[in-house]
């Protein structure tokens, strides 16, 4: 994403830049395997955006999810902060980040702002703590 980004989440432009971020990537899902595309963008405490999309391979059980291949990309840049996550599928209705990747943005990026959206663009919201009541915090 090129220039200022408008601001965080909830609602308006900000979250309408991340989930098109999200949707741009989902594009380059590597997911044969599964047939199910998955795009996840995070935006950092500056406004950038980072990427993500989920790759599978041959083991499958070695598939990495959308939102952690994003949020590794900005943890090895180097970026500490985060401050809303956005998730996009072509199912039928939102679907929310798996278990795993609720612990590692939990840990990585807190209870941030997590829009949900599929490709046809029903949306739907929620803060991180409600998806993730209870969370192991070492
Ligand atoms: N997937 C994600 O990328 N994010 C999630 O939160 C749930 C699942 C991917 C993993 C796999 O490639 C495909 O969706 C089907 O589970």
């Amino acid at each position: 994403m090129e220039g200022p980004h408008p601001g965080p989440l909830p609602g308006g432009e900000g979250e309408d830049c991340l989930v098109e971020a999200a949707a741009r990537y989902r594009g380059n899902a590597v997911s044969k395997r599964s047939g199910f595309s998955v795009g996840a963008a995070i935006e950092d405490e500056t406004g950038k955006i980072w990427g993500g999309c989920n790759v599978e391979n041959s083991t499958y059980g070695l598939t990495v999810c959308a939102e952690r291949v994003a949020i590794w990309k900005a943890l090895s840049e180097g970026v500490r902060k985060f401050r809303a996550v956005a998730v996009v599928t072509g199912a039928d209705a939102p679907t929310p980040p798996c278990g795993a990747c609720r612990q590692i943005l939990w840990e990585f990026a807190g209870d941030v702002p997590i829009v949900m959206a599929t490709t046809a663009g029903t949306r739907k919201r929620f803060l991180l703590s409600d998806l993730f009541p209870e969370p192991f915090d070492f």
